[in-house]
């Protein structure tokens, strides 16, 4: 049986995560509630203390620091990250707000079994400071897409994206608000996707029931 391939059941999920781990919080709620077919096994943070920790022991769930300033070389962080992540035996790891670029050989390592949400309508807007660049640019609509992690940043195939609009008086941080509403609808429903085994990753892009995705993943409208 390989990595991947473990039956049926549950799916064993970890999530990766720097800061307040709201986008944790939803799968928390979402994996607690059985609307998705998976279970949080470790919550890993790259920083000490932050909030998402907190969430994640509240809920009684592994909640475990590899900081990354304990380690000169990238590789060698992936190299600790990737041991902890193997050994809670991951068959999804979760990127949710975490901050840390991953090294080709850490990304190839969970390839079609690592997804990350980022706050923009990519391919737009990869990197930081999305929501004032899109307000800059005299975008209409913003939005966040969850996607296929690949060695390329924020640029691996897009799963679902969600869209709102822009208003006028928007600043970063009130679209950034609008943006993470959607946030918390569009990551529980990729990785329920996932975790009924709909989900893969090709070579030409990801796939739902065998089907390829367009490039900008499936629309995600509110039920
Ligand atoms: C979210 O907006 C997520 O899209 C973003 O960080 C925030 C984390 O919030 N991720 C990135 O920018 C990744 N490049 P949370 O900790 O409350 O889930």
């Amino acid at each position: 049986m390989s990595s991947t391939d473990r039956g049926a059941g549950p799916k064993r999920l970890v999530v990766l995560i720097s800061g307040s781990g709201t986008n944790l919080q939803t799968l928390i709620d979402a994996t607690r509630q059985g609307s998705i077919n998976g279970r949080i096994v470790a919550v890993i943070s790259n920083k000490p203390g932050v909030r998402g920790l907190e969430r994640a022991q509240s809920a009684d769930i592994p909640a475990l620091t590899v900081d990354h300033r304990d380690f000169q070389r990238r590789e060698d962080f992936d190299a600790a990250l990737a041991e902890q992540i193997e050994s809670h035996r991951a068959d999804l790891v979760i990127l949710a707000g975490f901050m840390r670029i991953l090294t080709p050989g850490f990304v190839n390592r969970f390839a079609g079994r690592m997804m990350n949400i980022h706050p923009s309508l990519l391919p737009r807007y990869p990197g930081l400071d999305t929501h004032r660049r899109a307000i800059d640019a005299g975008d209409r609509e913003a939005g966040a897409t969850v996607h296929f992690v690949t060695e390329e940043l924020d640029g691996g195939p897009a799963i679902v994206q969600a869209r709102v609009p822009i208003h006028p008086d928007d600043t970063p941080a009130t679209l950034a608000a609008r943006v993470l509403e959607k946030e918390h609808l569009i990551y529980p429903y990729a990785v329920k996707l996932f975790c009924e085994g709909r989900l893969g990753l090709t070579g030409q892009g990801a796939t739902l029931d065998g089907t390829l995705l367009p490039r900008t993943g499936l629309a995600y409208l509110d039920p």
